[in-house]
């Protein structure tokens, strides 16, 4: 297993502690944080000055006695204190340079197992049957795979799950109108182009014709009642819809499947459970004729408290009510520890009484339901994010376009590939330039959508840390040396691998961040932590192959340790994009 540095020295300061002022003072946090500026060292220890109190003496002397009492020949040099009391660290280069090896020869990069394996449930994509996706479900798709790859990884239990909205009255609507366009011939009937038309035509016709908006009551009750005809024809539009769904998802490369699909529908004959399980429990008051739920502390902007209504005055299930039986399928069922939601921040008021109805109706127990909320995507102009006709952008469009920019910039670099090299390449490009767009950015706060910023080869882009990777593919490639064949052998050949300056120095202290992002960004679940890792590994690299020759430096030794530290970074940007969804390529 490859170190982990900041766990090491933790548990170093741990035992320096309770050897210099007691046993009562073990599981202190001796907060070890890696140093922002190299000239305060690789890492730093603040708990000397937390300590001043406690023991009654000045946190410079305190430092001085945890330095006196800690065991850290093997890994540091000794501290230094600066200050009021910080400890600085500064870890020796065989140390960093052994722990490089390490992290060679383990396939799981560093990444510990966790200690305790969850299952854990994530709901992401959820787009609506019978409408095209927008940019906001473009976001829960890209973020949601991104943080299910990211714990899967780390190695919990990922259950994906698409909660297709494809319930509600506008299926009865929608499934009249596709009787009127010959559906009800099996044989005859196509498929459905744009899925935007289908709704806004029926939704027209439904308007201007009142026989039509009769015939589509009617229906909606046949629907309810589970006629078969009327099911069938149902059915029908949430496949075709899913089909449409799907092209994307295998475009983006996002690893939902059909099995991940569990749509609204599905909780169905659990709804009427819930509003009874409710109504035993007490929690239920009617207002206006609906049956709601006040979960306490959610207030109007009048200061009204605000109503979860499950049931409609005409006996009508609502969104929230079968987000409710949701939950208890996730957890009850599914056995979930963590149920997580991607969806848009607008939505947050939504979980917050959906998830407070749901504790205390007793229905959480250990669980936690966590809300990942995303900000809006906008247009330069600041507002949200349309066409020029204020239209939503249709998806594919959007990727077409991005696919189409790539290519041009691709063959301004390389005119004289080949069509077919190029496309490739571009499409690479392109799709993992929106994709790292949207999980760059501060999941939370809106971001605006800029094909200039998100193409470009410099800065936190995805086109930067590909080409950082293409660049250390093309040194193998010239060197004459397979980019996956081992480097290093075993046992005392991982001595070979050496640091010999404070840029290599660099490199190999970001290397061992790989592992503590990969768990910070599943605490957090904020993808956007790593990507700023990889920027960060990306322009340390950068560094280094500015200022280090690799196939170009006499000394052997020196080149073959040169070419490890050249392969662990190309190894970490490879998972760390894939862990984002997103692909490297040989060259560009
Ligand atoms: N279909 C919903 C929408 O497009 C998102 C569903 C999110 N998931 C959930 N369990 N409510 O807004």
């Amino acid at each position: 297993m490859a170190e982990n540095p900041r766990k090491r020295l933790t548990e170093i300061f741990d035992r320096a502690l309770r050897s210099a002022f007691g046993e009562e003072f073990a599981g202190i946090d001796p907060m070890v944080r890696p140093s922002q500026n190299p000239r305060f060292g690789d890492f730093q220890a603040n708990v000397a000055m937390s300590l001043a109190k406690t023991l009654g003496k000045p946190p410079r002397e305190i430092a001085q006695a945890i330095i006196d009492a800690a065991e850290m020949d093997s890994i540091a040099e000794t501290p230094e204190i600066a200050g009021p009391g910080f400890i600085n660290i500064r870890l020796k280069n065989e140390y960093l340079a052994d722990a490089a090896a390490d992290l060679l020869a383990d396939p799981s990069l560093g990444v510990a197992a966790p200690e305790r394996v969850q299952t854990v449930v994530i709901d992401y994509s959820s787009p609506n049957a019978a409408k095209e996706m927008h940019v906001g479900h473009l976001r829960s798709t890209v973020i949601g795979d991104a943080l299910a790859r990211t714990l899967d990884f780390l190695g919990h239990r990922v259950i994906r799950q698409n909660h297709l909205g494809d319930w509600g009255t506008q299926f009865g609507m929608l499934t009249e109108y596709l009787i009127d366009l010959g559906w009800a011939n099996e044989e005859r009937h196509g498929g459905i182009d744009d899925l935007n038309a289908l709704y806004r035509d029926a939704k027209a016709k439904f308007d201007r014709d009142s026989d039509f908006a009769e015939r589509a009551r009617r229906r909606v009750v046949a629907l309810q009642a589970g006629d078969e005809e009327t099911l069938r024809l149902w059915k029908d539009l949430v496949e075709e819809s899913l089909n449409h769904f799907e092209v994307i998802y295998r475009r983006l490369g996002v690893s939902l499947t059909r099995e991940d699909t569990c749509a609204e529908s599905f909780y169905n004959d659990a709804l009427a459970g819930v509003v009874a399980d409710l109504d035993a429990l007490g929690l239920l008051r009617e207002s206006d004729g609906a049956r709601c739920v006040f979960p306490p502390g959610f207030r109007s902007r009048d200061d009204e408290v605000l109503p979860l209504i499950v049931q409609k005055k005409d006996g009508g299930f609502l969104y929230a009510t079968t987000d409710l039986a949701g939950i208890r399928h996730r957890i009850g069922t599914l056995g979930a520890d963590r149920v997580i939601y991607v969806v848009g921040a607008p939505q947050k008021q939504h979980f917050e009484m959906v998830f407070k109805t749901a504790e205390m109706a007793g229905w959480v127990g250990d669980a936690s339901l966590e809300h990942v909320a995303f900000g809006s995507v906008l247009g330069n102009d600041g507002r949200p994010f349309k066409t020029r006709s204020g239209e939503t952008v249709k998806l594919t469009l959007l990727l077409d376009e991005a696919e189409e920019r790539a290519a041009r910039i691709i063959h301004e670099k390389n005119p004289t590939l080949d069509e077919e090299t190029k496309k490739d390449i571009a499409r690479i490009v392109g799709l993992g330039a929106v994709k790292y767009g949207d999980l760059s950015s501060d999941r939370v706060k809106d971001y605006i959508f800029s094909w200039e910023r998100m193409l470009a080869f410099e800065g936190n882009t995805a086109p930067y840390l590909q080409n950082a990777f293409v660049r250390i593919r093309s040194i193998f490639r010239k060197g004459g040396i397979d980019p996956r064949a081992p480097i290093l052998g075993e046992g005392a050949d991982r001595a070979a691998l050496k640091i010999t300056n404070d840029t290599e120095r660099a490199l190999v202290l970001m290397m061992l961040h790989f592992a503590p992002t990969i768990e910070a960004v599943c605490r957090s679940l904020e993808p956007h932590r790593l990507c700023g890792y990889l920027y960060d590994l990306a322009s340390a690299f950068h560094h280094f192959y500015e200022k280090c020759p690799v196939l170009k430096t006499e000394d052997a030794a020196v080149k073959r340790s040169r070419l490890a530290l050249c392969r662990n970074t190309a190894d970490l940007l490879e998972k760390g994009l894939d862990l984002l969804g997103i692909e490297v390529l040989d060259r560009m």
